[in-house]
């Protein structure tokens, strides 16, 4: 899951004073400015429609703003509240299993994994721990001691004290979660999903009447450990190992390769950093982008002089596991017979839902070509009423993004308390027809934003490309 914030963060930058890199040259751009087609005329209309756009912008921005402003006001309520009746709580048992870790591999040093599992499932459960308090038992299971927070694991690359923005631990009160209580959190890694049960890594079986899976892919920047301690130790490890590099590849030009290819030669100027990317074109699969911004960012990246591009080309040896870290030296050999005395290798393809565990348990079929869960509109299970999906790991929406993780814990949370509020469950389920839930709707993703490291951002907005 790339960070959105990098797109919040370059949007408030985007008043009309803000020294703007327009593309002329585009098609795409002029086809927007003018859709009359009369060039000459263009340019006191691309000033108006520029302003019209940037004032709705900036309206958007002010309403979230404010909306933000509102939930935080009402947490402070909350403050305040009581807290909830104990004796009434367990009136039906509710089990509610998220972020569940990829049983394979778990202990490979080179694994690690990330993606809006924490995120979607952390916040779903928090919904749901605060509504159904006095109805349900609402338990959130995750092999690590802490909230991974992964839209900012790129922060502790060179100051391992931040470590602490993205292991968040439960018991801390966040705002993301602050119903759950650190009494209803299991650490454990899932192995097997079965109907009506959990199986964990130590043997442990949880069973449960609604699970949400929240499980997210994997993730170069996921570290393969399971307590803020060690989250704390590999950050340093790897921080140590950055500033010792002499040289350092990057596998893949997607958003996370091309963040941290720039980031990399921002805070590294004398090390050799190597993006090679498969295709024709970086970002090639990001939402929010068109050809004019993905040439953009080529062009800006072209400005780190110690960063070399290789498109259409890859590793061909050795074999390097997917959304993994190699801190060892190694030569890597290029499809295109480049050789790379790479001191620190990332590599940034490949996204791995964390999903075996629900195949272990319930079949592949449920498994799309891509491993990912198979979700209907409600964000069931297709099948399965009673389980949930959210986040990365479902195929709900093809944006992989922190506000459509959001969007679909809030959706599954809402849809299992009105199951829940109905009785709609167990037996019930099997006589009674089911009670109306809500649908996903996919929140569009016309723009996108990149952030270059020192280089500021290249954002596309509409048919605008801007280097700010
Ligand atoms: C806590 O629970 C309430 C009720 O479900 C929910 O609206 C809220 O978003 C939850 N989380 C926080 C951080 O308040
Ligand atoms: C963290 O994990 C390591 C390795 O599994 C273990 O040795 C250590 O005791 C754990 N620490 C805490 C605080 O859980
Ligand atoms: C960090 O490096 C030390 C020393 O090489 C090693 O003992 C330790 O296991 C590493 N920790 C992690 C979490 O990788
Ligand atoms: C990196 O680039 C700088 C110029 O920006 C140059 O002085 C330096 O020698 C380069 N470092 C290496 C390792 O090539
Ligand atoms: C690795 O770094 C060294 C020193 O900075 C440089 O001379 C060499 O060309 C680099 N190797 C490759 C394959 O880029």
């Amino acid at each position: 899951m790339p960070s959105e914030f990098g797109t919040n963060e370059a949007l408030k930058f985007l008043t009309p004073e803000i020294k703007m890199d327009w593309q002329l040259n585009s098609p795409v751009v002029i086809f927007l400015i003018c859709a009359g087609g009369i060039f000459i005329l263009s340019l006191p209309l691309q000033c108006a429609r520029r302003k019209r756009l940037i004032a709705a912008e900036t309206q958007r921005l002010a309403a979230e703003a404010e909306r933000q402003a509102a939930e935080e006001r009402q947490f402070n309520e909350w403050l305040n509240e009581p807290p909830p009746n104990s004796e009434e709580w367990y009136r039906r048992r509710l089990t509610y299993a998220t972020e569940l870790a990829n049983e394979q591999n778990r202990l490979a040093e080179e694994q690690r994994q990330m993606g809006a599992g924490a995120f979607a499932g952390a916040r779903a459960a928090d919904i749901l721990m605060g509504k159904l308090k006095n109805k349900a038992n609402v338990i959130l299971v995750d092999e690590r001691d802490s909230c991974f927070i992964a839209v900012q694991a790129m922060l502790p690359l060179f100051d391992p004290k931040k470590v602490d923005q993205i292991w968040v631990p439960y018991s801390s009160k966040s705002l993301l979660f602050w119903n759950i209580s650190s009494g209803n959190v299991i650490q454990g890694s899932a192995v097997k999903l079965n109907e009506n049960s959990l199986e964990l890594h130590d043997g442990r079986t949880i069973s449960f009447d609604f699970a949400v899976i929240a499980t997210g892919t994997k993730s170069a920047l996921k570290p393969p450990v399971w307590n803020k301690t060690e989250g704390q130790n590999d950050a340093e490890n790897l921080t140590t190992a950055l500033l010792a590099a002499k040289n350092i590849s990057v596998i893949g030009g997607g958003q996370v390769g091309v963040e941290l290819a720039a980031k990399l030669c921002s805070n590294l100027p004398e090390t050799h950093v190597h993006l090679i990317h498969r295709g024709p074109q970086l970002l090639s699969k990001m939402a929010g982008m068109n050809d004019a911004s993905r040439q953009k960012v080529y062009q800006v990246l072209q400005k780190f002089t110690n960063l070399t591009i290789s498109l259409e080309d890859s590793i061909a040896k050795p074999e390097l596991p997917l959304s993994s870290i190699s801190t060892e030296k190694q030569i890597l050999l290029t499809k295109s017979g480049r050789e790379i005395n790479s001191d620190v290798t990332f590599m940034t393809t490949g996204n791995l839902p964390n999903s075996k565990f629900v195949a272990a348990g319930l079949g592949e079929s449920l498994l799309d070509d891509g491993g990912y869960i198979r979700t209907a509109f409600d964000g069931s299970l297709i099948g399965y009423s009673h389980i949930f999906a959210a986040g990365d790991v479902s195929n709900l929406d093809p944006v992989k993004l922190a506000r459509q993780a959001m969007n679909q814990a809030q959706l599954v949370a809402s849809n299992i308390e009105v199951l829940v509020k109905s009785d709609w469950f167990g037996e019930v389920a099997k006589i009674d027809p089911k009670p109306k839930l809500k649908i996903y709707t996919p929140v569009s993703r016309d723009n996108g934003a990149v952030k270059l490291g020192k280089q500021g951002f290249v954002v596309k907005l509409w048919g605008f490309v801007l280097h700010i």
